[in-house]
């Protein structure tokens, strides 16, 4: 029997197989193979950028997980040799009417009031800082701190990473959470197989809010539609963000040339449908932002489902039962927070003990779930 068993191969799953497996422990992931949100992630870091008021804890552990970023990186290029770069320009957010401005300067009030560092710029600074953006903007905000990091990189260094390091990986579905005594003993996967865990670590991104045999969590699927596309070298120097007329939409280049565009962000449970007019939405605005995106090729259109909480923050420590610990609800920072619940859970299953940086995003901020099968 293995010590820890991760349901879930996304980078929060292998990460905190990866970081368990370093503290020695024996560790298996469990992963249908199939991609999760992380496939359509544009991998910004961008607590600031982020920052809604009433969410300072989900700031703050953003922070602290931004910080822990370029030692995470070097500590996957010597495990693997693998480079996961990470690009340091900042963000640079841009309005065009007098609504989105207000927006902006809201969110730069909130930055001064928390100390954050930003920076008010004109159209012209903001030009001078990527000059592929139109000249039709009404002004912009400069986050320094903000950076991004190519997701699909890091994923395939994280398993890389956890393999070399003893992780098991097996191919599978989990079907359900084996619970014997009480206590989470396992997992049921698709074909009938079952695995035992000393603990049972949930990182099944939005598929965490209704496994059976656990009773259900606030975990539920926003959907995301991205765009990428190629072509695009040297187009942008880092992340953009544009409130276009109240339409909200990013454009984060990656190396070689691509850009993700996003997202949409919509509460239809699990439905792939890539609509057309959510295509052209966010082509529409990524062109009104960038001009030249017109010339790039749309090499994608990716939908996935962000695990959404109703605090947009994530389940973290100790389960309802016995033997089951949470790493799930990470909603749309899931790549920015992998390194900070990586470390917060190995520490928890090497040490016995949660770090203070992760305390106060367990699940009993909610409402206690009602046990399986029982009805209000
Ligand atoms: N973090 C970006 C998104 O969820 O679209």
């Amino acid at each position: 029997m293995t010590d820890v068993l991760v349901a879930g191969g996304g980078p929060i799953g292998l990460a905190v197989a990866w970081r368990c497996a370093r503290r020695g422990l024996a560790v298996t992931v469990v992963d249908d193979g199939s991609a999760g949100a992380w496939q359509a992630a544009a991998g910004m870091l961008a607590p600031v950028a982020e920052a809604g008021y009433g969410e300072e804890p989900l700031l703050r552990l953003g922070l602290a997980s931004l910080r822990l970023f370029p030692r995470f990186v070097a500590d996957l290029r010597d495990a693997t040799g693998i480079e996961v770069p990470l690009r340091t320009a900042g963000t640079l957010q841009v309005g065009f009417d007098a609504d989105d401005m207000r927006a902006l300067d809201d969110l730069h009030r909130f930055h001064r009031e928390l100390e954050l560092p930003a920076e008010r710029l004109t159209p012209g600074q903001a030009r001078r800082r990527e000059p592929a953006l139109t000249p039709r903007l009404r002004g912009a905000l400069h986050v320094p701190a903000d950076h991004s990091v190519d997701a699909r990189a890091l994923r395939a260094a994280l398993r890389t990473a956890a393999l070399d390091a003893g992780v098991r990986i097996e191919t599978g579905r989990v079907t359900a959470l084996a619970v014997e005594g009480g206590r989470a003993a396992g997992l049921r996967l698709s074909g009938g197989t079952s695995l035992r865990g000393g603990t049972v670590v949930l990182a099944l991104g939005a598929g965490s809010g209704t496994l059976p045999g656990l009773p259900p969590l606030p975990v539920r699927p926003v959907k995301g539609l991205v765009l990428r596309l190629r072509g695009a070298a040297d187009l942008l120097g880092g992340t953009v963000r544009a409130l276009v007329r109240g339409n909200s939409v990013y454009l984060v280049p990656l190396p070689g040339g691509e850009i993700v565009v996003g997202a949409t962000v919509e509460e239809k449970g699990f439905d792939p449908a890539v609509a057309a007019g959510a295509v052209y939405q966010l082509l529409r605005d990524a062109i009104e932002v960038v001009p030249a995106v017109t010339e790039l090729e749309l090499t994608e259109t990716v939908v996935r489902f962000r695990p959404g909480t109703p605090d947009n923050a994530p389940l973290l420590g100790p389960g309802h039962l016995p033997g089951l610990v949470l790493a799930t609800g990470h909603y749309r920072n899931g790549i920015l927070l992998t390194p900070v619940t990586a470390d917060a859970i190995a520490a928890l299953l090497a040490d016995g003990a949660l770090p203070a940086v992760a305390a106060g995003f367990g699940p009993d901020r909610f409402p206690a779930p009602r046990p399986e099968g029982t009805t209000r």
